[in-house]
């Protein structure tokens, strides 16, 4: 058993990401974890991995599956020096670090699902919720949190996620190490992460529509009782997607459901 503090720590020595690591075998959810430790002051770059989660967080307050022994459950700390509009291209930043990882392990199969769901052969692998605090008019730091089905078995998902969720393993066939993918993982965000502070978020929406399974398709927007329907034409500065509707209005959407609608 490898998957450790001590040996993720010697793997990312000298990295920018990971230059601290916060091993847990169980804690409520990695993200509550790092919002408490970088509230007290803990360095950019800080991660947080956990082996099992007894109350992972999913978005729009769903909760995220985290039994031990299987993912990979992460939440990483960072300070950009940006405006809170900015924060939401980090989480697409991410979403393209992830699917450029896992497109290693299953190459041409991996699509990314607006807002940050990364999918193999069109099933959710993968899903990342981005939280922050502001200071004033900055952001004082970003909480990326990074949820990998490794090696969660078909039957071990819940019921209604079984027919849409997957797992790196059961994907390839064999057994990925949780180790190995941890390490890379956090070598393609700092990747990705360094260019977006560097060349800004043109070439993540560049590579993100690059992996994108809708832009040009009709799709259903869902955010509790707001259903906006129209077809997928791009994702604007901000990271928010745009939809053409049915009066050839293009609306912007900020946060919702996404689903094809097949027409
Ligand atoms: C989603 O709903 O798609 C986002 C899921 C995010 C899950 C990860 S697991 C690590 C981190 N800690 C949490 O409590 N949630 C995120």
């Amino acid at each position: 058993m490898n998957f450790n503090e001590h040996d993720i720590a010697d793997r990312l020595s000298g990295r920018f990401i990971g230059n601290r690591v916060h091993f847990l075998r169980e804690v409520d959810s990695t993200n509550i974890y790092a919002f408490k430790l970088a509230r007290e002051g803990a360095p950019d770059g800080t991660v947080v991995i956990a082996d099992c989660q007894t109350k992972g967080k999913g978005r729009m307050s769903r909760t995220w599956q985290s039994p031990p022994g299987r993912n990979i459950y992460t939440s990483i700390i960072l300070r950009p020096s940006v405006e809170p509009a900015v924060a939401p291209q980090i989480t697409l930043a991410s979403g393209v670090a992830v699917a450029e990882l896992l497109s290693e392990y299953c190459p041409a199969d991996v699509t990314l699902k607006w807002p940050n769901d990364v999918l193999i052969k069109g099933k959710k692998a993968c899903g990342i919720l981005t939280e922050m605090r502001t200071a004033g008019e900055q952001v004082d730091f970003v909480i990326v949190g990074i949820g990998v089905n490794i090696g969660m078995k078909k039957d071990e998902f819940h019921e209604e996620f079984r027919d849409s969720s997957t797992s790196l393993n059961e994907e390839v066939g064999k057994n990925v190490s949780r180790l190995d993918f941890a390490i890379r993982l956090y070598e393609s965000l700092e990747k990705w992460y360094n260019k977006f502070l560097s060349e800004g978020f043109s070439p993540i929406k560049d590579e993100w529509l690059k992996y994108s399974g809708i832009i040009g398709k009709n799709i259903k927007v869902a955010l509790r009782d707001d259903i906006q329907v129209g077809e997928a034409i791009g994702i604007d500065e901000y990271g928010a997607l745009l939809i053409l509707n049915g009066e050839k209005r293009t609306r912007r959407v900020i946060a919702g459901d996404v689903s094809l609608t097949g027409d």
